[in-house]
């Protein structure tokens, strides 16, 4: 009898091996979704959504699914133009509640890649504080000492906790004089008001959204403390400047010219002689030949 369950039991073994490691691929298959859902959020959404943080451009997505549901929500997300374009009438007053803001389609959004997003917007608005709650920079009034250590930032004077480039490289703003910044990206005097004020400019500052500044950012994200500096610089500039006339290029083609000018003039001083003094012993070479003939 013993001997026959014994039997039994070695003979279905293999098959709980099969049945529990299954579960646990199974398993590891969802855990790994799950992350790259959360990375496609951080990468497309959190710019313009929180999860419980408040509204950024775009509603916060707390509770989405209370609001709507699955069938709706995954077809929003696929093609938000196109349900706004055909009529949907919560669609458009979602679009009234974020002041006529439009949610692009995220850059390749699938089926199967949206069922992960709204299963993720479902189970961190279970959580009494999601990672998505957004950034928690503080709220206290933003001073003078802010001001200049974003200025310093924003300069490189200041160098970034994480070793991201400094922004001067590749941007201006109005107010730091000479040739002012780079002109790889935007001007930034009034990226306060584009970016929607202290919450969105940081939110949108702790995760860029668009290409150049994620390539440069993701792998060196600012600090909050840098970002609320930052915040405090760009709302200073905001207030008091406007956008560098675009007369900025012009400057600084004149500039090189005069630049270039300047170095011919140089040379060719510090050539004369040396040229001169070669003529020179070409002709007496030439008066010598001419001798010996
Ligand atoms: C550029 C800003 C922006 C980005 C990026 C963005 N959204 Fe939106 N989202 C909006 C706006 C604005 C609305 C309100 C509808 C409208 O005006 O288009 C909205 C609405 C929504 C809604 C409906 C909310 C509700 O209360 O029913 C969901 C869900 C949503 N977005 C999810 C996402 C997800 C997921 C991503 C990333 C794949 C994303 N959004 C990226 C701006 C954005
Ligand atoms: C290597 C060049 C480079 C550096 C360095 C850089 N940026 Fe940018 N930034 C860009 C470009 C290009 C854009 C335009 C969008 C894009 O392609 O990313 C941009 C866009 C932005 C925007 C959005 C502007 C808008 O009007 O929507 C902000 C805000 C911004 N940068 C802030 C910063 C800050 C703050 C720093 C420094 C901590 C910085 N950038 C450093 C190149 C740079």
């Amino acid at each position: 009898m013993i001997a026959v369950s014994r039997r039994s039991f070695l003979a279905i073994l293999p098959i709980w091996i099969l049945l529990i490691g299954g579960q646990e691929i199974r398993g590891d298959e969802r855990a790994l979704q799950a992350e790259q859902a959360k990375s496609f959020f951080r990468q497309n959404c959190m710019s313009c959504h929180t999860i419980g943080g408040g509204r950024l451009t775009g509603p916060d997505l707390k509770g989405a699914l209370e609001r709507k549901d699955r069938s709706w929500l995954k077809r929003f997300l696929l093609d938000p133009v196109a349900m706004l374009e055909s009529g949907d009438a919560y669609a458009a007053k979602l679009k009234k509640e974020s002041r006529g803001a439009v949610m692009p389609r995220a850059a390749g959004i699938t089926p199967q890649v949206a069922d992960l997003l709204i299963d993720l917007i479902e189970a961190e608005s279970e959580l009494e504080k999601s990672e998505f709650a957004g950034l928690q920079i503080s709220e206290r009034p933003l001073t003078a000492i802010d001001v200049e250590r974003g200025r310093e930032i924003f300069l490189g004077l200041h160098s970034l906790e994480r070793q991201g480039a400094s922004c001067i490289s590749c941007h201006s703003i109005n107010g730091i004089g000479g040739l002012g910044g780079g002109l790889l990206g935007p001007d930034l005097t009034k990226v306060y008001d584009r970016l929607q004020g202290r919450k969105g400019l940081a939110t949108w500052l702790a995760a860029p959204a668009t290409p150049t500044m994620q390539s440069i950012f993701k792998p060196h994200p600012l600090e909050s403390g840098e970002i609320l500096a930052l915040v405090a610089y760009f709302k200073e500039a905001a207030e008091t400047g406007s956008e560098a006339p675009p007369s900025g290029p012009l400057h600084f083609i004149l500039l090189g010219l005069v630049g270039a000018v300047g170095v011919l003039v140089i040379f060719d001083v510090l050539w004369r002689t040396r040229f001169r003094s070669v003529r020179a012993r070409l002709v007496a070479d030439q008066g010598e030949r001419a001798l010996h003939r």
